[in-house]
């Protein structure tokens, strides 16, 4: 039944992933006599924490229950009150903890002040499981930089594009649904000059109606030498663009870029790469938890390279693209387990195909 119970906590927690960064997603449930009677999730930052949703859900009836919480209840006032003094006054008997805080304000603080107070206090039920929730969280509060997400859609050969002015996508809606649910998920996009000169991107969020928050959008342009006519420096799109530059441009190049649409950030560079510690140390400083690196290729590889991005998400299109003009497409897939290698098998359809 424990474990029943945090996994249902585990599943609230996970619907905050919307809008709860740079905090972690928490979920909270209830229980008294083997039944839920309080049940809550952190739903944004600033707002109230999961507990204090569960507790109200749970009214009264919360002395002397069971609480199931995804990651240790806070102690300290941040910019809502502790929810361990919340748990103690609604009297309830005993806690059971998914995952302890990796915060250095925490780190055990939380489970003390619930034990001082007769509370018994169980560690580690689901914390794989809530640790890997939390990622990203984990990840940015422990390095203070950014969880890297890499992500890419390519041909069945490895292309990322076909030519610079195929405008062609080698998504389809499914991944193109599934890009942006990803998008809405994650606090900013990061893209290489390159791919903001020749797609010319918005890097919105799409699909999820007009209120949705739009990630922040990021790019690597070391001369600052992009044109301030694209999309992402024009005003047609909510919010600033961050532009990393190198250090040497010179201030006049930079003022090309209106201040209302664009806020210019300077690192260290070499050979025309900008350094790529320093940006995500920066990223880090803005509470940037974590970021969607959307490419191109030669931005992907700087960050492998470097050993930075912490988790990829490839998408597959069954073409082949053979040359600069043409794509061939591959039908009859078959993908096939073996170990950790995938066999994607195919047929190419005779006729090459420009679709
Ligand atoms: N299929 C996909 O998923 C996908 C995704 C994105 C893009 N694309 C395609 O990829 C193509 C562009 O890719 P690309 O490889 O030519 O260029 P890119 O990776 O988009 O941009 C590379 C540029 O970024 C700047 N940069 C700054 N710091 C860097 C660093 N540390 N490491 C690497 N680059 C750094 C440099 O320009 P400066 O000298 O100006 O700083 C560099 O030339 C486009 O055709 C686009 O359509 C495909």
């Amino acid at each position: 039944m424990h474990t029943f119970f945090m996994k249902k906590s585990l599943e609230l927690a996970y619907l905050g992933r919307y809008g709860t960064h740079p905090n972690p997603m928490v979920g909270c449930v209830i229980v008294k006599n083997n039944h839920m009677i309080g049940h809550g999730y952190h739903q944004k930052r600033g707002e109230a924490h999961a507990e204090i949703h569960a507790l109200k859900s749970a009214g009264p009836h919360a002395e002397g229950s069971i609480a199931y919480v995804t990651l240790e209840p806070c102690c300290h006032f941040g910019l809502t009150p502790p929810c361990t003094a919340a748990l103690i006054s609604a009297g309830i008997a005993e806690v059971f903890v998914a995952s302890l805080d990796p915060n250095p304000f925490m780190q055990g603080k939380g489970v003390a002040a619930l034990r001082a107070a007769g509370i018994r206090v169980h560690i580690g039920l689901c914390e794989e499981e809530a640790r890997h929730l939390n990622r990203a969280f984990f990840h940015y509060i422990t390095h203070k930089t950014p969880y890297l997400i890499g992500k890419w859609a390519c041909s069945l050969d490895g292309q990322m594009s076909t030519h610079p002015h195929d405008t062609r996508t080698l998504s389809n809606p499914e991944s193109l649904m599934d890009l942006h649910d990803l998008r809405h998920q994650t606090p900013a996009i990061l893209i290489g000059a390159r791919t903001a000169e020749i797609d010319n991107p918005s890097l919105t969020v799409r699909h999820y109606g007009e209120k949705v928050r739009h990630p922040q959008r990021i790019v690597l342009n070391s001369k600052a030498n992009l044109s301030p006519d694209l999309k992402l420096f024009n005003g047609t799109l909510p919010n600033q663009t961050w532009l990393f530059c190198s250090e040497a441009v010179h201030a006049s190049t930079s003022a090309r870029f209106s201040a209302e649409t664009t806020q210019i950030f300077t690192c260290p560079s070499f050979d025309h790469h900008l350094d790529l510690r320093t940006v995500l140390h920066i990223l880090g400083q803005k509470e940037i938890s974590s970021v969607l690196v959307e490419g191109g290729r030669t931005l992907l590889h700087s960050f492998f390279q470097q050993q930075l991005i912490q988790e990829v998400v490839s998408y597959h299109t069954p073409w082949i693209i053979a040359g600069i003009e043409q794509k061939q497409a591959v039908t009859q897939l078959s993908c096939t387990e073996l170990g950790n290698n995938y066999k994607i098998q195919g047929l190419i359809k005779a006729k090459t195909a420009r679709q």
